[in-house]
């Protein structure tokens, strides 16, 4: 797609849209770094909790008032990924940052139709197409300027020694690189890690947070089920403490729950498309090189012959005769494949934490949900607004 050279969306770019031995080596350096940093494992429960704590204060706060917890949920889980990316958290009142989480909203909202205008790059010369790519544009290239400055900063201080984040260790690697060192990694450049770094920060922000608004309706919308979370949790943590991965074992009920919501939401409906790299067969259907395939994820969750009456909230399905929690090969939020999310286990460990800490702290009741109609244009399944009272269990 022909968009100005610090456009976001241009194919080939970041690890989200490249393939073959860029997206490769994309994908191996970003995992090695989360591995250095141990992201998703249990050294970086630290970091989210000191998120979740900030988001238990903010709705505190509240006293029970009705709210929308979008917002305070986004900043959450955009400050989680963004300590990775950026090597630092902003306050909830910071407002560079809110323009930011704003402009990564459209982003991620603008997903679809950006999808459109990459395999049918014509639409853009057409007179409507014209105007919806220029607003597409006008965001792509806001995120570039704040994500850019960023990195001009970062290498204004640059220890290629001792990395802070993301960037840090991606620009060490260029200079490495530009000493005639490496090959390994050859494909990295400076206008693919500002356009990776914009990815994660949507892949990585918009998702989680959105799950986690799935959560709170369905706690809303099932009070019997939240009640059972919130006896599971104080029997197994008590009153006096947050709980801990390390309570995981003694969760079975509550992790049931959180793979029950992830199915019910479904928030990444169709996956990311992928380009068919040679002619294939599949189950007798022959697909062409060069043709696009989408995965019908939500269909693969309301399928009716994998989960009978797919439209009911019944976390028992992932629960054995013993009461202990079964992962079902069926439940494919992050996808599936050699693509699958890269940041599924930060997102399940973000999931379990924030969860667990808010059923901990809080009742969540009374919402006046519409009732499902989501928007087809999205990319994420987003539930129609809605409003709650979290009141405080004490
Ligand atoms: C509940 C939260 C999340 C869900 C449901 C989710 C879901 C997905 C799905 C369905 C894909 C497409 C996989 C494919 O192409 O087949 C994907 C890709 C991706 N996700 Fe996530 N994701 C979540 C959280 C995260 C987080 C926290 C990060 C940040 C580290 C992240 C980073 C990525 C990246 C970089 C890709 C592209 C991977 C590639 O093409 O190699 N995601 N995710």
């Amino acid at each position: 797609m022909a968009l100005d050279h610090r456009g976001t969306q241009q194919t080939q770019q970041g690890v989200v849209f490249a393939s073959g031995e860029r997206w490769n080596q994309e994908r191996r350096f970003i995992l090695e770094i989360f591995k250095k940093f141990g992201v998703g494992r249990s050294k970086f429960e630290d970091q989210i909790e000191t998120e979740s704590k900030c988001l238990i204060e903010e709705i505190a706060k509240l006293k029970g008032e009705q709210f929308d917890p979008n917002h305070v949920l986004v900043n959450a889980v955009s400050n989680v990924i963004v300590s990775v990316i950026f090597g630092k958290r902003y306050e909830y009142s910071d407002e560079r940052f809110k323009y930011f989480l704003d402009l990564g909203t459209q982003q991620a909202k603008n997903s679809i139709t950006n999808f459109v205008f990459i395999f049918v790059p014509v639409i853009a010369h057409l007179p409507f197409g014209k105007q919806i790519h220029t607003g597409l544009t006008d965001v792509a290239l806001k995120l570039t300027d704040f994500v850019s400055e960023i990195i001009k900063n970062h290498k204004r201080d640059l220890d290629t020694e001792s990395h802070r984040d993301l960037i840090d260790a991606y620009l060490s690697e260029l200079r490495f690189n530009e000493n005639g060192s490496s090959g390994k990694l050859s494909m990295l450049n400076e206008f693919n890690l500002t356009v990776t770094i914009k990815q994660m920060f949507i892949a990585g922000t918009d998702t989680t947070a959105l799950t986690l608004r799935w959560a709170m309706l369905y706690m809303a919308l099932n009070p019997t089920i939240q009640k059972n979370v919130h006896d599971e949790i104080d029997e197994a943590v008590g009153r006096n403490r947050l709980p801990k991965l390390a309570d995981k074992p003694n969760l079975q009920y509550t992790q049931a729950v959180l793979l029950e919501i992830q199915r019910m939401a479904s928030i990444s409906r169709l996956g990311v498309p992928h380009g068919c790299t040679k002619t294939t067969t599949v189950r007798g259907v022959t697909i062409p090189e060069g043709f696009i395939v989408v995965s019908n994820l939500w269909a693969v969750h309301r399928d009716p012959d994998l989960w009978p009456e797919p439209w009911k909230f019944k976390p028992e399905r992932f629960l054995d005769d013993n009461g202990q929690v079964v992962n079902r090969d069926e439940l494919i939020p992050f996808s599936t494949g050699r693509r699958i999310c890269l940041g599924e286990s930060l997102a399940r460990m973000e999931l379990y934490i924030f969860f667990t800490h808010l059923m901990h702290q809080f009742r969540i009741e009374g919402s006046n949900w519409k009732g499902d109609t989501v928007s087809i244009v999205d990319q994420g399944r987003n539930p129609n607004d809605y409003k709650i009272r979290a009141i405080h269990r004490d």
